[in-house]
């Protein structure tokens, strides 16, 4: 990969980054700060947030413009719809929307809006956030891209078209929620790439690595033993945010449009992941769900 090598690459671009307040999300703000970049932090918690926003103003590029926390619960479509109307109002551009948050919970949880938890934070909630954004990427122009963070659980994955079907336990569990969830990240950037031929906004996704994050800690007793027995294998927040670096400071995001990284490099996805009838019919389900991307 061709990437930029001034002292600072990033300087004059805005990057608003969801689940900033740990793990890659965080060290990934940190090593764009550091790099020049303006960060918007997009938390859920204020306390958590504010501790982000420290360790990213002290690891900021001297005269870098301070970073900004935005709060959001992004399972709540409602909140999301919120924060994308107050960036709006106060951005005039945007030119890097990365899409980092998500969950692993221990069970299946149906949300007050009714949608399974992890559909809505992993998938709705980056749906509606780039959809509703697109006009101010649109003005950052050339280089301006969406970056997603998605998963090898993708290849277990399958997309369910009713709530019903993602909450039933006998044909869903928490881990086949998330792996459903990720999954749709990939088949949202491929049908994301189409959609945005005509513009020079390009879409990628990655996998970080099997990490030492918090992801874990709220998963069930099973999916946590298997972690501690990985955990020597585990990536550190740093390493896995580098695949998220390298997408940023790509000096020909074009060459990349619509894939999706392991390590910096292209990889392969799953025949369901690379299937243009199933991005198309996510489109369908998730604009049908959240009322945007008609
Ligand atoms: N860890 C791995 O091995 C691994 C492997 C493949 C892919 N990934 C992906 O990497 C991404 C980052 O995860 P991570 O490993 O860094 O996990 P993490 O340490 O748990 O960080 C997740 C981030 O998402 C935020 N978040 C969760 N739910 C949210 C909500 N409803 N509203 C707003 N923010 C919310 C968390 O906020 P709080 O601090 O408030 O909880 C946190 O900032 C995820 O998309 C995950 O699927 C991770």
């Amino acid at each position: 990969m061709r990437t930029i090598t001034a002292e600072q690459p990033l300087r004059g671009r805005t990057i608003l980054l969801t689940g900033a307040s740990a793990g890659i999300g965080l060290a990934a703000a940190k090593r764009l700060a550091a790099l020049g970049a303006h960060l918007l932090l997009v938390c859920r918690n204020q306390a958590r947030g504010q501790r982000a926003l420290a360790e990213v103003q002290a690891a900021a590029a001297p005269d870098t413009p301070v970073p900004e926390l935005l709060l959001c619960d992004l399972a709540q479509l409602a909140e999301v719809h919120k924060l994308c109307d107050e960036v709006l109002s106060r951005f005039p551009k945007l030119d890097v929307l990365i899409n980092n948050a998500g969950v692993l919970p221990d069970k299946l949880i149906a949300t007050d809006e009714g949608h399974e938890l992890c559909w809505a934070t992993n998938h709705l909630a980056p749906f509606v956030l780039t959809n509703r954004l697109l006009p101010l990427l649109e003005q950052a122009g050339a280089g301006a891209r969406i970056i997603t963070v998605a998963s090898e659980a993708h290849w277990l994955g399958e997309i369910e078209s009713t709530l019903e079907a993602r909450i039933d336990p006998n044909r869903s569990s928490a881990f086949t929620a998330y792996c459903d969830s990720k999954l749709a990240n990939i088949l949202f950037t491929k049908a994301l790439t189409e959609r945005l031929e005509l513009t020079p906004i390009t879409a990628h996704c990655l996998h970080p690595g099997l990490v030492r994050s918090n992801l874990w800690v709220h998963s069930s007793w099973f999916m946590r033993a298997m972690m501690v027995l990985a955990l020597p294998f585990a990536r550190s927040n740093e390493k896995a945010a580098e695949t998220i670096v390298c997408l940023v400071t790509e000096t020909d995001p074009q060459k990349l449009n619509g894939a999706y990284l392991k390590s910096c490099r292209p990889a392969r996805i799953s025949s369901k992941a690379a299937s243009r009838a199933e991005a198309f019919r996510l489109w369908r389900i998730s604009s049908d769900e959240t009322g945007v991307g008609e």
